[in-house]
């Protein structure tokens, strides 16, 4: 089968490539690059994609597909619908499922349920048996089984110690320990603790929960080698911090979520538990710090931590609400919104952020746009104005804050794995 897509600009940062083409695809493989003419080839479905963006497909390294434990909020088949839905051909998922990705039985599990779709499902091994913080999972079979890196996402790696022996082993294959940052003695609160707490009444986590553990990776990091990824980063400190391990040569990275750009704890005082997650929604300075971070490469990745909670547990009191919030279907639109359109990143930065960092983190291969090449492509109309409707979206779970927002920018299609996803639907191709 032969797809053609007419009239794309083709953008990839890591290839240098920024032109407008045609592609045509014959059973998954990028054929032909250029001015293609149709009356030249048989039996090609054709699509006008004129002036649209082309780009190696998104990948998003740090969702929840609640798959084993919890399928009546996700299961990697649903979540990777969202994926796709939202733009994506790639994901990681994080291990706090029930049981834990701690074995490499639930490792080829997971990868196993993923695999005729077109999304990439790399599960994240966690870090300790049970994501308990006792002992550490066997981690080197986690990554024979195929996790791509480790985690006991929810909560930090409990104990120094346990986070200098996961670095040490991690060093051996090259992989990263995604931290979440935020240290178990000051934690416990549903907001983060400012005079929006204070007037609230609500507990809070001080922003130093999170920086004491930033700082305790870059320096286990620093005295193992290893690789520390911080996870969904959300205070101004934190930045600060990355961005001098950085300049000392320390193999940290950072990603931050969407809604710790865009968001502020000023939303709490609607008591709307679509607003909670960990670690919670920041100030105005953090905000503007994480943008920056975003700007100078301090941030090298933007991550949805896609968090599918059912209604029932959502519609509880703030303090006694689960955190998190669902992510793939607005992440896109959100970034070029409040990113793109606002002239704070451009379009080569968001491409590497979106797409091409996350895997490098990783230590996934980059996707390619040239002949020869699988195709693994995503297709975007930076422009198209659109209404998040959460209804229609194709995740599980509704616990969004984003319903009714207003966007500027939309994926159109994702190409992987001989599919395409277009107009809301899958085709072979
Ligand atoms: O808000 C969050 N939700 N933060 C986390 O670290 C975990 C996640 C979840 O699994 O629901």
């Amino acid at each position: 089968m032969q797809v053609l897509l007419k009239g794309l600009r083709l953008l990839n940062p890591d290839q240098g490539l920024d032109k407008k083409a045609d592609i045509l695809i014959s059973n998954g493989i990028i054929e032909k690059i250029g001015s293609i003419d149709t009356s030249e080839i048989k039996d090609v479905k054709e699509y006008n994609f004129e002036g649209k963006l082309c780009v190696p497909g998104l990948y998003d390294m740090h969702v929840h597909f609640r798959e084993p434990g919890q399928e009546d909020k996700e299961t990697v088949v649903s979540g990777s619908n969202s994926a796709a839905a939202g733009g994506f051909t790639g994901v990681a998922c994080m291990p706090n499922t029930n049981p834990a990705i701690d074995s490499a039985e639930v490792v080829k599990f997971i990868i196993d349920r993923g695999r005729d779709h077109l999304v990439d499902i790399d599960p994240i091994g966690a870090v300790s048996k049970g994501r308990k913080g006792e002992g550490l999972a066997p981690m080197l079979e986690l990554y024979d089984a195929g996790a791509v890196g480790f985690s006991d996402d929810g909560t930090a790696v409990k104990t120094s110690a346990l986070l200098r022996r996961a670095l040490e082993y991690s060093k051996m294959i090259d992989a990263p320990i995604i931290e979440h940052c935020e240290d178990e003695s000051l934690a416990g609160g549903s907001m983060n603790e400012s005079i929006v707490s204070t007037q609230l009444g609500l507990p809070s986590i001080p922003t130093v929960a999170e920086d004491l553990i930033v700082m305790r990776g870059i320096l286990l990091a620093e005295y193992t080698g290893g690789k520390i990824h911080v996870a969904h980063i959300s205070s101004k400190r934190s930045v600060e911090l990355v961005r001098d391990a950085k300049k000392r040569g320390i193999e940290v990275t950072a990603e931050a979520a969407p809604h710790h750009f865009t968001l502020t704890d000023e939303c709490i005082k609607a008591f709307d538990p679509n607003y909670k997650m960990n670690p919670p929604l920041r100030e105005q300075k953090d905000v503007d710090a994480i943008i920056e971070g975003l700007q100078d490469g301090t941030i090298d990745c933007i991550a949805s931590d896609h968090a599918p909670h059912n209604i029932e547990e959502k519609e509880m009191e703030f303090i006694y609400a689960p955190n998190g919030i669902i992510g793939l279907e607005t992440q896109l639109g959100i970034t070029l919104s409040e990113l793109y359109h606002t002239k704070k990143l451009t379009i080569e930065q968001i491409v590497e952020k979106l797409s091409i960092n996350p895997r490098k983190v990783l230590n996934l291969e980059v996707p390619q746009i040239a002949v020869g090449e699988t195709a693994n492509l995503t297709i975007i109309d930076t422009e198209k104005e659109w209404e998040v409707d959460i209804k229609s979206f194709k995740s599980r779970s509704i616990n969004s804050p984003f319903g009714g927002r207003k966007l500027k920018g939309k994926s159109l299609s994702v190409i992987n794995s001989l599919q395409m996803f277009v107009d809301g639907e899958f085709h072979s191709i």
